[in-house]
């Protein structure tokens, strides 16, 4: 139990309301669509642009939300929509990497989860063979990406995002009673451990094996700065990675990682809230990224409630105060734009900086549903 503060229990409420103002608009122009960003406050849509792309089960995720929160239908038929659209992906089985967990899990297995449809736990099936297919057996990790993504050679290539997928494996064990899934989940993500997480807490955004024989061969800065720097927004997938492969096993070790990933991010978030793309970026030009903050305050609102009572405070003063400054700083509320966040960032080399990202509208408002405390946990 959190037991918030009154004011705070005041100020989840509130925050809820405007949740619910924005998306019932916004769900009304975006409702057959499958949104990355927005150009100019309008949406745009991956159905037309590239139904692959790995965020395309988060607009999904976050009707299921909204529909879990209302009971309005319209939410259960936007979901269902882009459910029925990534089938595509499905078929076409080349354009998918390890991010399948990213698109059925909040899509998905959230309608077998409140719905109990079959055909949903069929996808969400088949997208767990898919990605327990990935795994490389001699390094025990899970491959990030296909050859198709880049002129490198990815065949033993990591990346810490991955922690996010897992989830996926171990509700496929859950449901068929088969531990083949979970087994996978956590030969990664103890691989993970010792391969990502740096001594200080701070982590690696990719890892590269060798393929056949297992050892690490060297890391990339990927879309932080540089090799060595410090990614914020992989320090939030471990961070509230490991803390769901807590969740689900119960293996302490994954709680420990958690819990030392969250104090390393802690103590570097700036005195204004405002989450960088990278603790170890230049002064200039220095770029922010909501969507850190936002799925930063979730694993730590899921730490708060794991460990004791005079222990949880340092972890959810830290996600409220990531959450309120978002709220007062980063958040459009007005219905007439489709963006939740501002200044999301996709990457530090990237042109995609300062934008809207639809995973940060969605893990907006998973932090605050956890916080009101009947949410519906989608990972
Ligand atoms: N999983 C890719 C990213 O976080 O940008």
């Amino acid at each position: 139990m959190l037991n918030l503060q009154t004011d705070d229990q005041i100020w989840v409420e509130n925050v809820i309301s405007k949740i619910t103002a924005k998306m019932g608009a916004v769900s009304e122009r975006s409702n057959s669509k499958i949104p990355y960003t927005t150009s100019n406050g309008e949406h745009d849509n991956q159905i037309e642009k590239d139904i692959n792309w790995w965020t395309n089960g988060f607009w999904g995720g976050m009707m299921w939300l909204m529909y879990h929160e209302t009971g309005t239908q319209k939410y259960k038929e936007i979901a269902n929509f882009t459910e029925d659209a990534l089938d595509a992906c499905l078929h076409q089985f080349y354009g998918l990497h390890h991010d399948v967990g990213f698109m059925w899990l909040p899509t998905s297995v959230a309608n077998y989860k409140v719905t109990g449809n079959l055909e949903s736990r069929k996808r969400a099936m088949h997208a767990a063979n898919l990605l327990a297919g990935r795994l490389n057996l001699v390094g025990g990790f899970i491959r990030a990406w296909n050859d198709d993504t880049t002129s490198e050679d990815t065949r033993g290539w990591a990346i810490v995002d991955c922690m996010m997928n897992l989830p996926l494996l171990y509700w496929a064990s859950e449901e068929t009673k088969d531990p083949r899934y979970a087994q996978i989940a956590m030969k990664h993500a103890d691989t993970a451990l010792d391969a990502f997480i740096r001594p200080d807490g701070s982590v690696n955004h990719i890892v590269e094996f060798d393929p056949f024989k297992g050892s690490v061969v060297r890391t990339y800065g990927g879309q932080g700065f540089e090799e060595g720097s410090s990614w914020t927004r992989g320090q939030t997938w471990a961070l509230y990675g490991f803390m769901i492969s807590y969740k689900h096993t119960g293996k302490q070790e994954y709680l420990q990682a958690a819990k030392r990933v969250a104090h390393y991010f802690m103590a570097n978030i700036p005195d204004n809230g405002i989450i960088p793309i990278d603790f170890r970026q230049p002064n200039e030009p220095a770029y922010e990224d909501s969507t850190a903050a936002a799925i930063a305050a979730c694993g730590l609102i899921e730490i708060a409630k794991a460990v004791g009572e005079y222990e949880k405070e340092v972890y959810l003063k830290a996600a409220l105060k990531l959450l309120k400054t978002l709220d007062v700083s980063r958040c459009d509320w007005t219905t007439d734009s489709d963006h939740l966040l501002i200044n999301g960032s996709a990457a530090y080399h990237h042109h995609d900086n300062h934008i809207s990202i639809i995973y940060g509208d969605y893990y907006f408002m998973e932090a605050v549903f956890k916080l009101k405390g009947n949410e519906l946990f989608l990972w």
